[in-house]
């Protein structure tokens, strides 16, 4: 706790800060102070030191833990994240907390994943130290109906974390899978579970994995043109605990507003949806041939309608759709 509380006076501070200014501010001796400084430099952190001016934080690694996370977000909000080195699959360890009754915001973050789950069992790259991998519970109050739509929501409040923090121009493939240049770039897997007797939805496990470090090495060879992260579109390695922050406050938003917000979503949706007018792949049941069709619109209520080529329309609840993109299918 001592070395979380130096790190945030070094990370508030401007200029050199005296170890008896940070003994005198957090009540501690100048040897406890000492330690927690050489604890900080072992984690990777880069600290200066001069003699007479004190301490001066020039480097942080791109780490996923609390000292690194409270430096952007509340503790009071930290109490209710699980941060992990790592784990079979966040959206596993979430569903037992669900389980056990944590309530609803809780979040599971980790930085690997031994066995991360993709939608139709495939599975999801989840390599150490440079991706996110995260999932976040939510209890929403909403008719099975709407629940249809959330995943639709998760994808805009993911987009629009990414652009505030890493200014880039994320696009929606729908569902819910989050592409820049028309690559991959956040894979999305949302786990519901339903009372049996009543229909009630008691909670949604929302899975969200971000490629932010990854190189294309690290992706299986058949995914190398198909996905990218954000350090191969900006060209630079990006912090990973920034995107973090923003996408807890957005999805804590994100809370609030579902569905009761569905028009200002819904907008964001559908500027940002690059099938649209497009020839598309549809495949409605796993293992079957997919069927082409044109992706006409996104429908209020966040289906797509789409054209076959006999001519007959159908607007889309769930299922998966490809784009003839520059590299191939999508
Ligand atoms: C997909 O695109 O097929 C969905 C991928 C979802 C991956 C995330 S990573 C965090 C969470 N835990 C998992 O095991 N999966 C989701």
């Amino acid at each position: 706790m001592t070395k979380d509380e130096v790190l945030s006076i070094l990370n508030k501070a401007e200029a050199y800060v005296s170890g008896e200014q940070i003994s005198k501010e957090l009540g501690i001796s100048r040897a406890a102070v000492n330690q927690a400084v050489k604890a900080l430099r072992d984690d990777g952190y880069g600290i200066e030191s001069k003699t007479r001016l004190g301490y001066k934080l020039i480097s942080s690694p791109d780490s996923i833990s609390y000292g690194e996370l409270v430096q952007t977000i509340d503790p009071m909000r930290l109490k209710n994240v699980v941060i992990l080195d790592s784990v079979d699959s966040t959206n596993n360890r979430l569903k037992s907390l669900e389980h056990e009754g944590a309530p609803s915001g809780t979040v599971v973050i980790a930085d690997y994943q031994e066995s991360g789950k993709g939608r139709r069992g495939r599975s999801f790259v989840s390599p150490k130290g440079s991706g996110i991998y995260l999932s976040y519970l939510l209890r929403p109050e909403c008719s099975a109906e709407e629940i249809s739509s959330l995943t639709a929501f998760v994808a805009v409040a993911v987009a629009k974390s990414l652009e505030a923090a890493c200014d880039i121009a994320p696009q929606i493939k729908w569902v819910n899978d989050i592409l820049v240049d028309g690559r991959k770039l956040v894979g999305i897997l949302t786990e519901l579970s339903v009372e049996s007797e009543s229909g009630a939805i008691t909670g949604c496990v929302i899975g969200i994995g971000i490629n932010v470090n990854l190189e294309s090495s690290d992706f299986p060879e058949e995914l190398r043109d198909k996905a990218t992260s954000l350090s191969i579109v900006k060209g630079e390695r990006i912090k990973r605990s920034i995107i973090i922050s923003e996408l807890i406050s957005r999805l804590d938003l994100l809370q609030e507003d579902f569905p009761s917000a569905k028009d200002e979503y819904l907008d964001y949706y559908r500027s940002h949806c690059p099938i649209l007018g497009k020839t598309i792949n549809v495949y409605k049941i796993i293992g079957k041939d997919p069927v082409s069709a044109t992706a006409q619109e996104i429908t209020d209520n966040f289906s797509l309608k789409v054209r076959y080529e006999d001519g007959s329309e159908e607007d889309l609840r769930s299922g998966e759709v490809t784009i003839r993109g520059a590299n191939g299918y999508i």
